[in-house]
């Protein structure tokens, strides 16, 4: 929203406003989009740690005091009260499902579950070990050839034709996810099953086969909604940054989303849930303490990171984490697991919340940290963790690339640079070649 007020730039014996604007929770922006207009200079923002890219009605987030909210509902409230459908609903369409609505969406989801069959002989052409994150993203990308009719972003689609696509990816991409597990394990596909909801036809798929069924448990049930609710929208975080930036081109929902997985993939962003597992693995298998690895971190400088400790904009415990950690403790209480692996990443924490060097700098556990140990009980192995995170995320990024796309400011993202390199230069002689 404008405001009265304006920012004053003195620059180079000049002055300039810019106009300032608030949001809804009162957060404060000044707008420099006509910057370099005015003035001949760009902003320069490494990591855009202070930059907006965009006005979003979709997540808020306040990192100082630990707040996450999807469309004004606390996440601490939907992770206890919805389902991650509706859940999903709510990001993409901007409220609550009444219940003809959850009923219609939930008959959407089952219709469009099927894989086109000639997408079931990509899987046997991926080398045995591949990430089943590359085949994901690859695979999601696929799906804008088999329904090419939303192959372009156009402001004219109508949203008819945006809401199925959606619906698609939404119900598409759980069955991928799971046909690549059963992929990497040499197991036969399993199809989706109409009879069952959302999560539970995806641990049916994951973990039945033709000779032997899965009994799904309910702690098991409530820990995947919870977890797909927690990871279901982040605002402007990099793979939603790069869905936002890949779809201002006027790309396709199919290969925006294909972007915002591969940027989830990078072990800073979402692949720190597989990291948080191989770390505790390292640990245990160096023989060293957990105290001893903590000490290698902080004396690496930067080199040796603790994962799924710190956050670009949580500086307190990350909310999700604190769910997440509750909700790791009461399943495996319920399927009376033991994992070593909670111990030594209790311990772990325990550590660093003591120790100086994480509290001067505002490293609390985030997301990732609690998270791969809930999968593990459940029996999901740690090459999938990210590709979990993607399912979780999948309606954040459909809900911020409509947004974008309705925007009214909608604009080709393309930022500025400094260039750094050498002034004009011609090829000498001895540089010259006539080989062509
Ligand atoms: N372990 C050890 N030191 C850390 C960590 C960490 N996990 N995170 C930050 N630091 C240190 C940095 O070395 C830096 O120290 P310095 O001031 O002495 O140079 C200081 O804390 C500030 O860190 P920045 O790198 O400036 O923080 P930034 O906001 O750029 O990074 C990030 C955020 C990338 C998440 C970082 O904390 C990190 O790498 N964490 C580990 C990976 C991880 O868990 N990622 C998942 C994040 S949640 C998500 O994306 C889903």
């Amino acid at each position: 929203m404008p405001t009265n007020e304006t920012a004053t730039l003195t620059f180079r014996g000049k002055t300039f406003d810019f106009p300032v604007l608030t949001g809804t929770e009162n957060e404060v922006a000044i707008d420099i989009s006509k910057l370099r207009k005015h003035t001949g200079a760009v902003a320069l923002d490494y990591g855009y740690v202070n930059t907006g890219a965009c006005k979003s009605a979709i997540t808020y987030l306040d990192g100082e005091q630990g707040i996450l909210r999807y469309r004004g509902y606390p996440v601490e409230d939907l992770a206890q009260n919805s389902r991650f459908v509706e859940v999903a609903y709510l990001l993409i369409n901007g409220r609550m499902p009444d219940k003809n609505e959850r009923e219609q969406w939930s008959a959407l989801l089952n219709r469009h579950s099927m894989m086109h069959e000639d997408m079931r002989h990509f899987f046997y052409s991926y080398p045995e070990r591949a990430h089943p994150m590359a085949i994901l993203s690859a695979m999601v990308v696929s799906l804008s050839t088999f329904y090419p009719e939303l192959s372009q972003h156009r402001p004219e689609e109508p949203d008819e034709a945006i809401n199925i696509a959606a619906t698609r990816l939404m119900s598409k991409m759980r069955t991928i996810a799971a046909f690549s597990y059963k992929k990497s394990i040499g197991e036969p596909f399993v199809y989706p099953r109409h009879d069952l909801k959302y999560c539970a036809n995806f641990l049916n798929m994951m973990f039945s086969s033709p000779v032997c069924s899965y009994e799904i448990k309910p702690e098991v049930l409530q820990a995947l909604n919870i977890l797909l609710i927690l990871h279901a929208d982040h605002e402007q975080n990099c793979s939603t940054s790069a869905v936002r930036l890949v779809g201002s081109a006027r790309v396709n929902l199919y290969a925006s989303v294909g972007a915002g997985i591969c940027a989830l993939w990078g072990p800073l962003h979402g692949g720190a849930n597989q990291m948080v597992i191989n770390m505790l693995e390292d640990i245990a298998a160096s023989g060293k303490s957990v105290q001893q690895y903590v000490d290698d971190v902080k004396s690496s400088k930067g080199g040796k990171l603790l994962y799924g400790f710190g956050h670009r904009v949580y500086k307190t415990y990350d909310p999700r984490a604190k769910i997440i950690k509750a909700s790791c403790d009461r399943v495996l209480k319920a399927l009376k697991i033991n994992d070593p692996m909670l111990d030594m990443a209790q311990e772990l924490e325990s550590i660093a919340m003591r120790d100086e060097y994480f509290i001067s700098r505002n490293l609390y556990p985030n997301v990732d940290f609690y998270s791969g140990i809930i999968y593990r009980a459940i029996g999901i192995p740690k090459e999938m963790f990210t590709v979990m995170f993607a399912l979780g995320r999948l309606p954040g990024w459909i809900a911020q690339w409509k947004e974008s796309r309705e925007d009214p400011m909608f604009k080709l993202q393309r930022p500025r640079q400094i260039y750094i390199g050498p002034n004009v230069r011609m090829v000498k002689e001895a540089e010259r070649t006539s080989e062509l």
